[in-house]
């Protein structure tokens, strides 16, 4: 039976489909956020650390579980670790459930704005623009998230509706090069405004004394998201790589590319913002602030060639969200097919229309519908997306990392675990004993002090 799973073609193109489900929203949106809200540098090094020290040995040990059962995820969880262990992986299937929901809601943001912004490039800006009355106007309009995020949707349904390789991987060949093409064009031409220099330093030189415990917590939560750990992302796409290729040297490649993105993002961002005046206060107001409210009218007013890179900046976040939704997407499918013996067309068709029911009621929370606007699961947390969004980030990802870390580095027998790891060929740089300390202590210590901090602090991570 195994012959007939589906595999990546190349090691390459699996490194683009996981890089391209690492990169996402959370680098181009999230982090710059944060990073900014934690006034930069030493929350930069700390996230950095958390980065090395759980998010790398943790994408070792999704990815290994799932190679040596070529399951996903319930399956992988059950085999690899034990029978009970199988609800590790359903857990992580609601989850991906839930964050592809509202996930898809911004992701459909950045279809409008890519359009918007095509449109003043050929038609001109308008002068008297009102940016944050436009995206108030699309957040509050029903009508127009329900057809974005449904187009977004089924975008992602599209592609996993061809599998593994007809559909994610050459997804993935074809956007990861172009998100690079476009972030290098970004990069140089804000390297060469005013403000790069501040903004090199605001991401670059560590200041301790304004770091607070909850910005440690808040980069360790970040650092599953962004790596797209803790529910089986990981686990499901180890599961189409073949016995004979490294995952040291994936998972080391995966985790690079999508920290030195974001950086890059970040370095982006806040030079175009450092270069006006008056415009760091204003972003300091909220999250959607800096991506959709600040960026579009600084790129036509300030942005060199504002024209060309503004769509192209759309697009590149388009592009991102994409090749994580698919990813999302996929973690659900691919429990069907495998756990209820389902064909792939019929499985992509049911999740993705089961999924969009959420989506469309997560669209409609901002404005839209009251009732939906005003839902309140915890506390501070008004609307239905605000309220996935936090069981997600705070709830979901976190308990689902805990059980992964704590049933590969305790509960699986450390000669399976070495012998994917390592007979496969491992790189210079990688230390067997050193992984097995960080999956069996240094992550799930880390880990459930974010879950004591969000249930004794009720703290927000999201
Ligand atoms: N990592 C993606 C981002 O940064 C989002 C994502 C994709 C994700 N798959 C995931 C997050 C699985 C958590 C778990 O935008």
């Amino acid at each position: 039976m195994k012959d007939l799973r589906e595999n990546w073609s190349s090691n390459f193109g699996f490194v683009l489909a996981a890089t391209g489900s690492a990169i996402g929203l959370g680098n181009l949106w999230k982090f710059p956020f944060i990073t900014w809200k934690n006034d930069g540098g030493a929350f930069v090094l700390i996230y950095l650390v958390c980065i090395i020290a759980v998010g790398l040995p943790i994408m070792m040990a999704e990815l290994l579980v799932g190679r040596k059962t070529q399951k996903s995820a319930v399956g992988a969880m059950r085999e690899a670790v034990g029978p009970a262990w199988g609800w590790v992986g359903t857990w992580g299937v609601m989850a991906g459930f839930v964050i592809l929901s509202y996930y898809a809601v911004v992701a459909g943001w950045s279809l409008f704005y890519l359009f918007q912004t095509l449109n003043w490039s050929f038609f001109g800006f308008p002068a008297q623009a009102n940016m944050g009355g436009l995206f108030e106007g699309l957040a509050a309009n029903g009508l127009l998230q329900t057809i974005l995020s449904g187009a977004f949707m089924l975008l992602t349904v599209a592609v996993v509706f061809f599998g593994v390789h007809g559909g994610i991987e050459k997804t993935a060949r074809l956007c990861l090069p172009a998100l690079f093409g476009i972030l290098l064009l970004l990069l140089f031409s804000s390297l060469t405004m005013e403000g790069s220099g501040e903004a090199l330093n605001f991401i670059f030189r560590p200041n301790f004394s304004e770091l607070d415990t909850v910005a440690i917590l808040e980069a360790l939560g970040h650092a599953f998201f962004t790596l797209s750990l803790g529910m089986g992302t990981m686990i499901v796409y180890g599961s189409y790589v073949a016995r004979e290729r490294s995952l040291v040297n994936a998972a080391g490649s995966i985790v690079l590319l999508d920290t030195v993105i974001a950086l890059i993002a970040t370095i982006i961002m806040f030079s175009v913002i450092f270069t006006v005046p008056g415009m760091s206060e204003q972003v300091d107001g909220s999250p959607v602030g800096m991506l959709f409210i600040s960026l579009p009218q600084l790129f036509y007013e300030v942005v060199p060639g504002g024209v060309v890179l503004a769509p192209a900046f759309y697009l590149l976040v388009a592009l991102a969200a994409l090749t994580s939704t698919i990813s999302l997407l996929e973690v659900v499918v691919s429990y069907f097919i495998d756990q209820k013996k389902m064909e792939r067309s019929r499985a992509t068709l049911l999740s993705g229309a089961c999924i969009y029911m959420f989506t469309f009621l997560s669209g409609l929370s901002f404005g839209a519908f009251p009732w939906l606007s005003n839902f309140e699961l915890f506390d501070g947390k008004a609307g239905f997306f605000a309220t996935m969004d936090h069981f997600a980030s705070n709830w979901a990802l976190p308990l689902g990392g805990l059980l992964i870390t704590v049933g590969v580095g305790w509960f699986m027998p450390s000669k399976d675990t070495e012998a994917e790891l390592v007979e496969s060929g491992s790189p210079g740089w990688f230390n067997y004993k050193a992984w097995l300390f960080a999956v069996r202590f240094i992550a799930p210590a880390a880990v459930a002090a974010i879950l004591v901090a969000v249930i004794f602090f009720g703290k927000d991570f999201s």
